[in-house]
């Protein structure tokens, strides 16, 4: 009868079997939602994961995100991508009041080559030699098609803050357009607009720059856009600065093998799970999302079109340690290609092209590209481009730090910040931080 002392006050006219029936529907209704919920939030990860019941809280969250922008797409509402950016700058606001503070840091919003870029200068006047100062050029990641840096107190935006004030460097960050207003190779191509000005001496000059010590690094999407234009950077003759460091954080490197021990193990790993890695390559290629299933199918890498020696620079049974190989196999071999006949004209030129998948480059590109500095975690499915990048650069003489964290997710280095902050993503930040501060 316990229910009834704080319900039956004012109700004269409800029999108390009609409040018991309320009641108990009540209890009945909880219970499922919770257990609904509860499942909805439920992933199961794998043990080395620290805080795993926040990051289900956050990949729930991501997913919500993204079921609710497809559900507004099929209602023809918008786009998912454009609800997906305004939700994520609604909780940004959340945690701008915890931001780190950087006072001292200058940020001006000007344009390099008609890309917008975001300039953080350090408080301390000079520096090195002469009072020049150390740079870096910034790509955010978010798939091509998510993030930016002029979020004012964006995780991306202290990041940056942060290395300017420590590094005591000049920070651009680069707001290249994104998906779906724009695809490949435009992102590209704003990267390297804006890498090419931000390069020419007057301009390194008038920021007081020291042409020795200028990085390229990204994360993500912006891994592989930082790779891609180190690249193209070093083999452009008419570029006289080179950058002098590349630092790339779980990159992107590779769009042809969705299928890699990496992409095996973590394919229902938080927060990028492969399905959705999949969904950005279509954004950021331009193509149909029909073409879903073909991009996720392992017998694409065997296309007769693909040429053997390329295929040799994604053959991971030749290019990762046995460690991360584990027990995994190549799939699909028996499949032949006949399935994905005639559905990938639109594909797999991109696919090919090096400004899209930095791996594919020949070794004599990569050994004029700038020593390196690669960060790969093992819970992502990117893990094996990196750690393959990572080789390839070695056999064509670059040094490279490899940077592995054991307890890694992707999209650590975003959450080191309230609202969502991992122990983790504070680690890799730190040594980020300590390597640019010894190696630029
Ligand atoms: C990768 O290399 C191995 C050993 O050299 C070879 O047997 C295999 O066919 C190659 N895989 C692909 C996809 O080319």
């Amino acid at each position: 009868m316990l229910p009834f002392v704080f319900c039956g006050g004012g109700g004269a006219n409800v029999s108390n079997t009609g409040v018991l029936k309320m009641k108990l529907s009540s209890v009945v209704v909880t219970l499922i939602l919770t257990v609904g919920v509860s499942y909805y939030i439920y992933t199961p990860l794998p043990a080395a994961i620290e805080e795993p019941l926040k990051l289900m809280l956050l990949d729930a969250l991501f997913r919500a995100m993204l079921q609710v922008g497809d559900l507004c797409q099929c209602l023809g509402l918008s786009h998912h991508i454009p609800w997906i950016r305004g939700t994520i700058s609604g909780l940004e606001t959340l945690g701008e009041m915890a931001g780190g503070q950087r006072g001292g840091v200058r940020v001006s919003d000007v344009d390099f080559d008609r890309v917008p870029v975001r300039v953080y200068e350090p408080p301390a006047a000079g520096g090195g030699e002469g009072g020049l100062r150390r740079a870096v050029m910034f790509y955010h990641g978010g798939g091509w098609a998510l993030g930016a840096t002029s979020k004012c107190m964006g995780s991306y935006d202290v990041l940056c803050r942060q290395m300017s004030d420590e590094l005591n460097a000049v920070v651009v960050s680069v707001e290249y357009r994104l998906a779906p207003e724009v695809h490949f190779p435009v992102q590209y191509e704003d990267c390297l607009a804006a890498a090419k000005h931000f390069l020419e001496p007057g301009i390194l000059g008038k920021l007081s720059v020291d042409p020795q010590r200028v990085a390229v690094s990204g994360d993500s999407a912006g891994g592989n856009l930082a790779a891609a234009v180190a690249q193209q950077i070093s083999i452009d003759d008419s570029v006289s600065v080179k950058f002098s460091v590349q630092a790339l954080i779980y990159p992107v490197l590779q769009g042809l093998d969705l299928n890699t021990p990496s992409h095996q193990q973590n394919h229902n790993i938080p927060i990028l799970h492969r399905f959705i890695m999949a969904r950005f390559w279509l954004l950021y290629l331009g193509v149909d999302t029909s073409l879903h299933p073909l991009l996720l199918s392992p017998s694409f890498l065997h296309h007769p079109s693909i040429p053997p020696s390329l295929r040799s620079h994604l053959n991971w049974t030749n290019l990762l340690p046995a460690k991360h190989i584990k027990h995994y196999k190549p799939v699909g071999m028996e499949m032949g290609s006949q399935e994905v006949m005639g559905q990938e004209g639109n594909l797999l030129p991109v696919l090919l092209d090096v400004r899209a998948a930095p791996l594919l480059a020949e070794q004599g590109v990569l050994g004029r590209t700038p020593r390196a500095y690669i960060l790969t975690c093992e819970y992502d499915v990117l893990r094996d481009d990196g750690l393959m990048y990572t080789r390839r650069l070695q056999d064509a003489g670059v040094t490279v730090s490899s940077h592995h964290y054991d307890d890694g997710f992707h999209g650590a280095l975003s959450f080191a910040h309230w609202p969502f902050f991992f122990d983790v993503g504070k680690r890799m930040i730190r040594g980020y931080m300590d390597w640019l501060q010894e190696n630029l």
